[in-house]
């Protein structure tokens, strides 16, 4: 069985681009592959955070993935912080990447630009990520399109090891959906859907009211012209709507041209706002059960367990390599 790895992380409550560009997918791949799934909460540490929120949230984002449908039994679902050859490899990342590799990354430039301090973390981010793929032997890395950059430089880095120092690393693989892998912000949709959005309208959540999914949904953004028709390039906003609506209803895009043909966008949001809410339901509902059974974290404990067993030999062979002497390894 081929091994996928990937990550959430537990920043603030989970977006539908979150859900359509991977949990989604993650779902999916639990039936042919074998799968890690990891509630990466070190990355969420790259901007201060109030530890009681955090701690709730770690749990909940493992709860939200639960309710969406990844089953423990099938799954190996974990904190990072629960399993410290993540910090550990993460270190010998750092060393293997270059201080321009890491300059270049387009989050890092973003999430940087205009701040006057940021930290040390926010900088080497992606040196963390590739040890998590790295650990697992993975196959395939299922991610939306922001993260491409993110897992080519995991493979960048066990290709440059393996040269270095002997084969030691699988080279991963990045799968990006074909389409949702960049859910747009509803308030500005040159911007991807993000957790941290300034605009309290600009994401859904995969908690939100009804009521709030239909106010948000009415004040999303539209382009010029009545016509209800796909396309990106001179309508970006309908076309981001589209994809949603798309996902969430399960429903072809063109068969939603037709579907609205002749119709403004009055009727249209309001059939896309029924299709979120109706998508959302029972992730709520299920969220709801989860988060009251104590199950969560029974699952976290059991994932934590799992993800040492397979990462500690993977850890142990790259300190070999590297002439670390691993006496406490056995
Ligand atoms: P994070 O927590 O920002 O996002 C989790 C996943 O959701 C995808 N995503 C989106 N997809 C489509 N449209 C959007 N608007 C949207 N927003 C987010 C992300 O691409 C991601 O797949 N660094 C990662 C977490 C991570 C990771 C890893 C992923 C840490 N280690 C190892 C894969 C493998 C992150 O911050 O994702």
């Amino acid at each position: 069985m081929k091994r996928v790895f990937s990550g959430v992380q537990p920043t603030g409550g989970l977006t539908l681009g979150n859900y359509l560009g991977a949990i989604k997918h993650f779902v999916r791949l639990q039936e042919e592959y074998d799968c890690f799934y990891c509630v990466v909460d070190l990355h969420a540490l790259t901007v201060p955070k109030d530890p009681k929120e955090l701690r709730t949230l770690i749990v909940d984002t493992a709860a939200y993935m639960m309710a969406a449908g990844l089953d423990p039994e099938k799954v190996t679902l974990f904190v990072q912080s629960d399993v410290p050859a993540h910090s550990e490899l993460s270190w010998i990342m750092e060393c293997t990447a270059t201080f321009g590799e890491l300059s270049r990354m387009t989050q890092f430039k973003e999430k940087s630009e205009g701040r006057e301090s940021v930290s040390g973390g926010l900088f080497t981010y992606p040196a963390l990520m590739a040890a998590d793929i790295l650990l697992y032997d993975t196959d395939v890395v299922p991610v939306g399109e922001d993260q491409k950059q993110h897992v080519e430089l995991a493979r960048d880095l066990a290709i440059r090891f393996n040269s270095r120092y002997g084969d030691t690393f699988k080279v991963p693989e990045p799968v990006i959906p074909k389409t949702g892998a960049r859910i747009k912000s509803l308030a500005d949709p040159s911007r991807k859907m993000s957790k941290s959005d300034t605009d309290p309208y600009g994401a859904i959540f995969l908690g939100d009211s009804e009521d709030e999914i239909v106010k948000k949904v009415r004040r999303a953004v539209t382009d010029s012209g009545r016509e209800i028709i796909y396309d990106p390039d001179n309508k970006p906003a309908l076309a981001n709507l589209l994809t949603i609506y798309s996902h969430c209803a399960d429903i072809p895009i063109e068969k939603l041209e037709e579907m609205y043909a002749g119709k403004g966008y009055a009727d249209f949001k309001k059939g896309l706002a029924e299709a979120v809410i109706q998508c959302l339901k029972p992730i709520q509902k299920r969220h709801r059960e989860m988060s009251e059974s104590g199950y969560v974290k029974e699952a976290l404990v059991e994932g934590a367990r799992k993800a040492m067993e397979v990462s500690t030999p993977v850890l142990k062979r790259a300190k070999e390599r590297l002439g670390l002497p691993n006496h406490m390894m056995g």
